[in-house]
């Protein structure tokens, strides 16, 4: 959900909303666009970087005293000219930007459809710009009027920008979900989805709430609620500098991404699971779910942390929708003249969509009639280009190279695919399938109450930072966490460290133990609690030093353990959401302490595009 800047005032609006998207391209975008007040309205668009666009308006007259401007992060329809923002409306006199996700879009666009409307693109921010202007027409009324009815039928996040070529001065914003700041200058006013694009003209400014609408012209600032009451707007004086702004106030966009996974999660939710109706709602699995359901087994494929979200997957699974799951490497897939017959159905989980090794296995699958489904970050990624069909894990751009909330965000998506068909197969009771909906539903704020204890788990690195190796062990849907808490530690500490199925260390790992070798458990209450319990013995008995993941109030193996961090209660199945949580804060403060650059760590890539 990526960027949106404006402005009004008596300056040039086209050079200070190019450098306000500049300013946002931090946040990873595929297209962008501006629409300009400029003796009715000019509107440049397409996809790709800011710089393109420029090219493509070399020689325009660019003259204009309001702007907007948009850097698109594609939820609805593939990054394309088309698709990029600023929409026109059918009348072509409104022009909107768009940040977020407009969940009753079909519902509106039907609506639409069948008063006459036609529709130049695939985008959910295109009908709700016309639905504005439906209702702008239908009820004879303002812009602002028709924006705040409009909202109140609107269901999902946004923030919107709009222009309205009667009214050349205005601009119209309101947010819910997306977050909205204006600048307030002298005779002039920003807006940004940040603070960054307006921080060089003025430190003062608003931060616009949920549920409110802003009407902005030079020399005025209006908000209101969407009850039309006007709210005192609350300026700030801003002491942050475009460094810290761009991740948030955070010290680095790995440590941001990871704080942002409840808000992922609730996004990744959005317009799919509904627990009070026990529905799953995903387009994409739904036309092939008698394939998935019929299907002789489930190969996942994905290389690193998404390998591991492929293997928490074959838990649930197997336990939901008793399907035979195999999880592949897709670097020793592609290679290996893989038996793969008709009817297999391949889930290719990836964060990029681009990893070579994982686009080369499934156009191998593809090839030989496997179903291949997609479970991407990306919108209109290769990956999810080729597959047949997919579920977008909606966790927004992930600069940092560690992957951390794409990989909750992989394994929200891969639970409510396997709830959906678990249930729809029969091997998934209706009380059961109920009580999972509502425990996913309730993940978020357990994801904010795991991440209140960060400040503790910072105290842990320091004091296990010198160590030499580390071993994380799991078991059941906690083993394939303790191998993604020993990557994450790996690539972003250059610690050496091992994940294990706790109980292979008796096969020989444990003669690794003494008192040097911190031992990291995965180890929320389950099913297989006591028998890890008796590895965190076993561990003890030799000396080992025991850091371990536990859900909050477990006493046992608090008192087995030199230091402890805590997740709160939930169904085993959906523990490595949150059991991950504390090994990526863990592997993120070790090499804070360490000095290293956490965002992008020694020959690392985000996407390995290479094979
Ligand atoms: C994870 O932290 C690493 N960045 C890496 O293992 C990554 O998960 C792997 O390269 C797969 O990337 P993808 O999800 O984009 O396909
Ligand atoms: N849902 C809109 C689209 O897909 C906006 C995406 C964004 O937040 O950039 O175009």
């Amino acid at each position: 959900m990526c960027g949106i800047v404006g402005y009004t005032g008596p300056r040039e609006a086209y050079p200070i909303v190019i450098k306000g998207l500049k300013r946002l391209e931090y946040r990873g975008y595929d297209s962008t666009g501006v629409a300009l007040q400029n003796d009715g309205l000019k509107v440049y668009k397409k996809k790709g970087k800011v710089a393109d666009l420029e090219e493509t308006v070399v020689g325009k007259n660019l003259h204009a005293h309001a702007g907007i401007g948009h850097t698109r992060w594609a939820t609805h329809g593939e990054p394309n000219d088309r698709n990029a923002h600023p929409h026109q409306s059918a009348s072509g006199k409104l022009a909107m930007i768009h940040n977020g996700i407009i969940e009753n879009y079909a519902q509106l666009k039907n609506e639409l459809l069948k008063k006459g409307y036609s529709f130049k693109s695939d985008t959910d921010t295109e009908v709700l710009l016309n639905f504005i202007e439906e209702i702008m027409i239908n009820n004879a009324c303002s812009l602002e009027e028709a924006v705040r009815v409009a909202l109140k039928r609107v269901v999902g996040a946004y923030v919107i920008l709009l222009l309205n070529e009667d009214d050349p001065e205005t601009i119209i914003a309101a947010r819910k979900g997306s977050p909205l700041v204006i600048g307030v200058g002298k005779g002039e006013h920003f807006l940004g989805s940040d603070a960054s694009p307006m921080l060089e003209y003025t430190k003062e400014v608003v931060y616009v709430n949920d549920y409110e609408l802003a009407i902005i012209r030079p020399d005025e600032l209006i908000l209101k609620n969407l009850g039309n009451e006007k709210l005192t707007p609350y300026v700030q004086k801003l002491d942050l500098e475009l460094a810290a702004i761009e991740k948030g106030g955070y010290d680095h966009f790995m440590l941001k991404e990871i704080f942002e996974q409840p808000q992922t999660i609730q996004d990744c939710l959005r317009g799919r699971l509904d627990a009070e109706a026990g529905t799953i709602t995903m387009a994409g699995i739904e036309q092939y779910a008698e394939q998935i359901i019929n299907a002789k087994r489930i190969v996942m494929v994905a290389c690193g942390t998404s390998w591991h979200a492929g293997l928490v997957a074959e838990y649930i699974f197997e336990e939901l929708c008793r399907i035979n799951v195999e999880v592949e490497y897709a670097s020793e897939f592609r290679y290996r003249n893989p038996v793969i017959s008709e009817g297999d159905v391949i889930i290719a989980i990836s964060q990029s969509g681009e990893t070579a090794d994982t686009l080369v296995a499934i156009e191998t699958a593809k090839a030989k009639g496997a179903i291949i489904l997609g479970v991407v970050n990306v919108v209109g990624s290769s990956i999810a280009r080729i597959s047949h069909a997919g579920a977008y894990t909606h966790a927004g751009p992930e600069i940092g190279v560690a992957s951390t909330k794409a990989f909750t965000a992989q394994l929200a998506v891969l639970c409510m695919i396997a709830l959906k068909i678990g249930y729809a197969k029969g091997t998934l009771s209706r009380e059961r399938y109920m009580g999972l909906l509502k425990e996913l539903n309730a993940i978020p704020e357990k994801l904010a109450i795991a991440l209140t204890h960060s400040e503790h788990i910072r105290g842990l690195a320091r004091k296990y930072m010198d160590a030499r190796d580390f071993l994380y062990l799991g078991r059941g849907y906690n083993f394939p966490v303790a191998l993604e808490g020993a990557l994450k530690l790996k690539e972003i500490s250059y610690i050496h460290a091992e994940g294990y199925p706790a109980a292979e260390m008796k096969h020989g790992p444990i003669a690794l133990v003494d008192e040097s070798l911190p031992v990291v458990f995965v180890a929320t209450r389950d099913s297989y609690h006591e028998k890890v319990v008796s590895n965190m013995q076993e561990i003890k008995a030799r000396k080992g030093m025991v850091v371990s993941v536990i859900t909050e109030g477990d006493e046992v193996s608090t008192g087995l353990s030199n230091d402890v961090m805590q997740v709160p209660e939930c169904d085993e199945i959906l523990a490595p959401m949150l059991s991950v949580v504390p090994l990526q804060l863990l592997a993120y403060y070790i090499g804070v302490e360490k000095k290293l650059d956490v965002d992008k760590p020694r020959n690392l890539a985000k996407s390995v595009t290479v094979e």
